[in-house]
């Protein structure tokens, strides 16, 4: 069980639902991090898995850089104190308003999607006298062997820009006065647990890297993205990843030359395990073949079982030495039937008022919640 009796009894006086974060464990996961990155290695903080100033304070401090995905995260990480010099911006459809403020911020890189993208940029940086620093994000056609909805690097995404228009591109870039191509970007996916992707990601990058060399552009930057798994399974024994594992397999594997740069957009693994989501159990149902639990919080705290049927440890955290003798489908009071967070789940039998964890749920939770329903946002609160 992941709560003493103290915090117990202190989620208990607060009102529910709300996401609870254990700073503790997010302090821990970031000296990990630490150990494990080789000094060479720069790792930027996805903001878009939790952009929640409390933890950006942390993760800032632990000197990480800021991977963002809006004009908005962009603000944010500047604001926090992030370096402007390392923060990326990446993101299918940047407007003009963002390029044009990001521009004004000063950014490390553009992460640049499409021909189009870069003429606009080009454009932009043109109005204000400045050269855009660009890496091109390459579509690598590797498969990430993850949820569909969270696949990126395959050609038939909407992400990256696909080999048949290197060429293209190349020359756009040598023949655009305020672009400075500083490096090559890739993302192949999300929750990616089998460390094979990123074996096939870095022959491609191998490949792909020579390719340009060869073509007279040097990517003084690679950056291999993010998307390293955690386990959703087993948030107690697992609760911070084998980080060295997985920069291992970069290092064994990417064929670099001396002077260039290895980045990485990592989101979910470093924020996931850190947060739960606490909810109490209004009612408890008898269905004809099921009970249910009904909770306070619903998809509008966390969608990733409504959206990607994706699994979270559920605990009923105010009866933690009892036996899991009963099932139940758990779910919230959103008037939608995949309003579910977990069927036939093992429980102790409950009752109205219990409290309940569902674990995990630092990374794309808080970020993605919303409305729905008029409701109204569940506050975060921090152990100390
Ligand atoms: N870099 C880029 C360009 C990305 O698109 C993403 C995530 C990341 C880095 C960070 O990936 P991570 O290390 O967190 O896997 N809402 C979905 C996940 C969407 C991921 C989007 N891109 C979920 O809840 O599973």
């Amino acid at each position: 069980m992941a709560f003493g009796t103290d915090t117990i009894k202190k989620f208990e006086t607060l009102e529910t639902p709300f996401y609870y974060y254990d700073l503790g464990l997010l302090r821990k996961t970031l000296a990990a991090l630490q150990l494990a990155a080789p000094p060479e290695y720069h790792v930027h903080y996805a903001l878009k898995a939790n952009a929640n100033p409390e933890l950006l304070q942390l993760i800032r401090d632990a000197g990480l850089g800021a991977d963002c995905v809006s004009g908005n995260e962009v603000k944010r990480a500047n604001e926090l104190g992030f370096k402007a010099e390392k923060i990326v911006f990446a993101g299918v459809g940047k407007s003009d308003k963002e390029i044009n403020d990001a521009l004004d911020i000063g950014i490390f890189c553009f992460n640049a999607e499409s021909t189009h993208e870069l003429e606009v940029i080009n454009e932009l940086a043109g109005k204000k006298s400045k050269i855009a620093p660009i890496a091109l994000r390459i579509n690598p056609n590797v498969d990430a062997h993850t949820h569909k909805y969270i696949t990126t690097g395959l050609e038939e995404n909407k992400f990256g820009i696909n080999q048949h228009e290197f060429e293209t591109v190349c020359q756009l870039i040598q023949s655009s006065e305020n672009l400075n191509f500083c490096g090559l970007h890739f993302h192949i996916g999300s929750q990616i647990q089998d460390l094979t992707a990123f074996k096939n990601l870095c022959l491609k990058v191998n490949e792909i890297n020579q390719w340009f060399i060869k073509r007279g552009l040097f990517p003084e930057h690679i950056n291999v993205g993010g998307g390293l798994g955690i386990d959703y399974r087993n948030p107690e024994t697992n609760s911070i990843v084998d980080f060295a594992q997985y920069f291992n397999v970069f290092k064994d594997l990417l064929e670099l030359h001396p002077q260039q740069k290895v980045h990485f957009e990592l989101g979910r693994c470093i924020v996931a395990q850190c947060g739960n989501l606490i909810s109490r159990a209004l009612y408890i149902k008898k269905g004809i073949n099921t009970n249910f639990v009904i909770l306070d919080a619903g998809m509008t705290e966390l969608i990733r079982p409504a959206l990607y049927q994706a699994y979270h440890k559920i605990e009923n955290i105010s009866r933690p030495n009892q036996p899991l003798d009963s099932k139940y489908d758990v779910v919230g009071p959103i008037c939608e039937s995949s309003d579910c967070f977990g069927k036939s789940v093992e429980l102790p039998e409950s009752q109205r008022g219990d409290l309940f964890a569902i674990r995990s749920a630092g990374a794309y939770g808080e970020v993605m919640s919303n409305h729905y329903n008029l409701r109204v946002s569940a506050k975060p609160v921090y152990s100390v």
